[in-house]
């Protein structure tokens, strides 16, 4: 035999040197829940260790998170029944806690990099991400609360504005609404390649935000759908998204290659709430190791391409990284 791929993993020295991605706490996105309120933080019963929290608890989990290194974060609202309406108008609100929130962690850490959430369905009485008519999801009537839903958040402070909605044209809405309003740095982490995917179960039940009827077929993509990704990232760019995501991760791997290797943009992957309810429950009966499938399933979706990943793992990996001095 003149070829031995065994030698080149003869020992941790060599295999350290020809390691070939190396997934950092820095390209980590960590998503975090918030709630209206004081001392508020109450565990998520199907994401283990995942918290909806109120503004004093996220502002001291973003300080810890800080001194592992962690510095990303994507944020979601749970919304009080109350305060939906058909057309979302909490999410633009001037009181609106979620907008407070997002204000108050950049102005005490500037340091930050904040992603927002950009749909109707946390402010929606129907719990669509878009408007609904007669059962309908109504692309162009949706564009422009998307639009007014940004530039709030934008004006909040958000770094990156987050739209995952999936409804057509929206990139370019939100760009020209928020370059209207003078904010040409706040970027866009365009919700690319957003799948209708049984996977956020966890999710929704952690921000009550179900379809009140019907499911999200007519605007997130089909599973069984790759090229189609291709004109879904095609038109983020042109429309002038900073980053393209592709969502869920780990069944959509060959998706985030493919988007990585067709296009320029940095390329972002949800690790989703169910992804990351399966490896728990596994880990919770013995049946996998958790310090070694969690930081395995993270690298895997950094080698299938994504720059950044997005995952409710994030601080554990942190964690495990800063004692293992990486
Ligand atoms: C809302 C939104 C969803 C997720 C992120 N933003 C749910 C959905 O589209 O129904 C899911 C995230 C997860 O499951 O972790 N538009």
């Amino acid at each position: 035999m003149l070829r031995r791929p065994r030698r080149n993993r003869k020992n941790a020295a060599i295999r350290g040197m020809v390691q070939e991605t190396h997934l950092q706490v820095r390209n980590l996105i960590y998503p975090l829940f918030v709630v209206d309120g004081k001392g508020i933080k109450e565990e998520i019963t199907s994401m283990p260790g995942n918290f909806r929290m109120s503004k004093d608890e996220v502002l001291r989990e973003v300080r810890a998170c800080l001194k592992l290194g962690l510095t990303n974060f994507i944020l979601f609202p749970a919304v009080a029944e109350s305060f939906k309406d058909k057309t979302a108008t909490y999410s633009y609100h001037k009181d609106n806690f979620y907008l407070k929130i997002a204000s108050a962690i950049k102005k005490r850490f500037p340091e930050t990099c904040l992603i927002s959430d950009v749909a109707m369905d946390p402010y929606s009485s129907d719990g669509h991400d878009g408007y609904v008519e007669d059962g309908e999801i109504i692309n162009d009537v949706t564009l422009p609360i998307l639009a007014k839903m940004s530039v709030a958040q934008a004006e909040a402070g958000f770094d990156l504005i987050g739209p995952s909605d999936m409804m057509d044209g929206r990139i370019q809405t939100i760009r020209e609404a928020l370059d209207e309003e003078g904010f040409y740095t706040t970027g866009i982490m365009s919700y690319t390649a957003k799948y209708a995917s049984a996977f956020y179960g966890p999710f929704r039940d952690a921000l009550d935000s179900a379809p009140k009827d019907g499911d999200k077929k007519t605007y997130q993509m089909n599973p069984a759908n790759a090229q189609e990704a291709l004109i879904e990232a095609e038109l983020d760019t042109q429309e002038g998204a900073d980053f393209l995501m592709v969502k869920p991760a780990l069944n959509y791997l060959d998706v985030i290659a493919l988007l990585k290797q067709n296009f320029d943009l940095p390329i972002a992957a949800y690790h989703v709430s169910g992804e990351c309810a399966m490896l728990i429950a596994a880990c919770q009966n013995g049946w996998l190791e958790y310090e070694k499938a969690m930081p395995e399933t993270l690298q895997s979706i950094h080698r299938a391409g994504a720059d950044a990943v997005i995952t409710y793992f994030a601080k554990d990996y942190a964690k495990l990284a800063s004692r293992k001095g990486r």
